[in-house]
């Protein structure tokens, strides 16, 4: 199927060959067939978005072009030369992918990341300050100006080592830049930041695929989209002739129940109960409680403390003042094992710290933590193990070909699952969800949030933090604002607008 972007439209003539065309890409795994004969055309100075379900092959797409996969089936010509095997010829062609998960190394600097196994050296001595010259100029090309190419990587906040990934690409010369999801855990001034910059290298004439969930920022920024679903293309259009419901549409091929299974609960006893509680530098003064049966929002702007306050109250951040009671009883978590015996359970916004296991199995990782849980020292039983697995697999509806998939092969949303069935293996009393739905597909995230519904029936507190305020107001009882390190207000779901939040969040003072 050929993408027909608008300039193609405007020039029907040209018969230049596109800057990427891929034809016919076919590529198995063991029990699954991720991409059934995919075709794309991509043009000089275009943004094509790459739209699916978890699950539907986009990142493994993307990687049979970065030349990570082989694939079984089909060609890919850039500039309509064929493209060598390996990663190596990939680059030297000009692809650079931006992976859902960073690939930059936070123990090397920024300069190091940029030029990866490619520092300018002369008799085996780096040639640091041409390097770092170097560096700068593809720094200032991503508004990164600031940025000491000497400083160590991981010292910068998540935003810009995203952007240092660009960097990265422009270092190398890439004419066809890819990425998988760059926004998922961007800030909304981030992603406005990183939109802009992507704008500039499509002026610049380099061809961008860009992989999202999040429809809102298709429209925004792509000139074309392409629909994949089951390892196929379902659907390829300039953006013009696209509406948001047909993109859905073709996602999921089905119609979606009301999107947020929201409806109200009758309360318990109060579960979890904070006072004063604190964390310095961050945290300041929070006090507030949940009842069983509740599902609370959490609202603020990047830096507000929101996940400092879940954190804190989980033990994986030290408590500098306060109390924490949970069922009555008053607990001092001084880490997350604590926490977990406490009945208290986190998932952290940032996939690369939960802890997943990647070459282990879904079993092994739900298994792992949860049993530490269960067992206390105790015998748990294959049989037991491998239940408890499939039952957080099926939650969730993760997809995979068993529990005994590799976690690093799944989707990326789908790791997103796995570790939400694992979170919530255990029954706990408080469950404390950091952007749960960051990387998840629309389909994926009425599952979840019905999900939600479910464990707060049960007599679970449920605590959601998210920077995606229609989820934040179609889930939650009630909304608590942070601002600057304290909550500041608490509105109740009927009151709970997202003007209203916004006036909270961002002055700390209602209207
Ligand atoms: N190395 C691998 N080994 C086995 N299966 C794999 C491998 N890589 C991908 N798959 C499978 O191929 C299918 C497509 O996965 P892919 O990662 O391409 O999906 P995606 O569209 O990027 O989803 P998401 O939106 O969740 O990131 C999935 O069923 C996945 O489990
Ligand atoms: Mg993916």
């Amino acid at each position: 199927m050929t993408v027909e972007t608008e300039a193609q439209a405007r020039k029907p003539s040209s018969t230049k060959a596109p800057l990427l065309r891929m034809q016919g890409i076919v590529k198995s795994f063991p029990g699954v067939k991720a991409l059934r004969g995919v075709s794309l055309e991509l043009h000089a100075g275009h943004v094509m978005a790459i739209v699916g379900e978890n699950g539907a092959g986009k990142s493994s797409l993307v990687k049979t072009l970065s030349g990570a996969y082989e694939p079984d089936e089909g060609d890919i010509e850039i500039d309509g030369q064929p493209l060598a095997r390996g990663t190596n010829a990939a680059i030297d062609a000009g692809v650079a992918v931006i992976y859902q998960e960073l690939s930059l190394i936070n123990d090397m600097t920024v300069a190091e990341n940029l030029f990866l196994g490619r520092m300018p050296a002369r008799n085996g001595f780096v040639r640091q300050r041409e390097a770092h010259a170097m560096a700068r100029e593809a720094l200032a090309r991503v508004g990164l100006d600031n940025v000491p190419p000497w400083m160590r990587l991981g010292d910068l906040p998540l935003n810009k080592r995203q952007l240092v990934e660009v960097a990265k690409a422009i270092a190398r010369d890439a004419r066809i830049l890819v990425m998988d999801e760059p926004t998922a855990a961007l800030q909304s001034h981030d992603i406005e930041n990183l939109y802009a910059v992507v704008r500039r290298l499509r002026e610049a004439g380099m061809g961008i695929i860009f992989i999202s969930h999040h429809l809102e920022e298709v429209f925004e920024l792509a000139d074309s989209a392409v629909v994949m679903r089951d390892g196929a293309t379902v659907g390829a259009r300039p953006m013009s002739e696209w509406t948001e419901a047909e993109l859905v549409q073709a996602m999921v091929a089905r119609n979606l129940e009301s999107f947020y299974p929201w409806e109200p609960r009758d309360y318990g006893d109060v579960v979890l109960d904070v006072r004063d509680l604190a964390s310095a530098p961050i945290l300041r003064n929070a006090s507030f409680t949940v009842r069983a049966g509740e599902i609370v929002g959490i609202a603020g702007i990047a830096g507000a403390g929101r996940t400092e306050l879940l954190k804190t109250i989980f033990g994986a951040l030290p408590a500098t003042h306060g109390e924490i009671a949970v069922r009555g009883r008053k607990v001092t978590n001084h880490s997350p094992t604590e926490g977990v015996r406490h009945g208290l359970v986190y998932t952290s916004e940032d996939r690369k710290l939960e802890g997943l296991v990647l070459d282990a199995s879904i079993e092994e990782n739900v298994a792992l933590s949860s049993l530490k849980a269960l067992a206390s020292g105790g015998f748990v039983s294959r049989a037991r193990k491998r239940k408890l697995a499939q039952d957080a697999s099926t939650r969730f509806g993760v997809r995979a070909s068993s529990v005994l998939q590799i976690t690093g092969t799944l989707s990326g949303g789908n790791q997103q699952k796995v570790i939400l069935g694992r979170a919530t293996a255990t029954n706990p009393a408080v469950i404390m969800l950091d952007e749960p739905t960051r990387g998840i597909d629309v389909g994926a995230k009425t599952e979840i949030y019905a999900h939600m519904v479910k464990m707060a029936r049960a007599g679970a507190a449920v605590i959601m933090v998210s920077s995606e305020l229609p989820e934040l107001l179609g889930m939650s009882d009630r909304v608590l604002v942070m601002y600057r390190g304290s909550i500041v207000t608490e509105i109740a779901r009927d009151k709970a607008d997202s003007e209203t939040v916004i006036q909270w969040a961002t002055t700390g003072a209602g209207a």
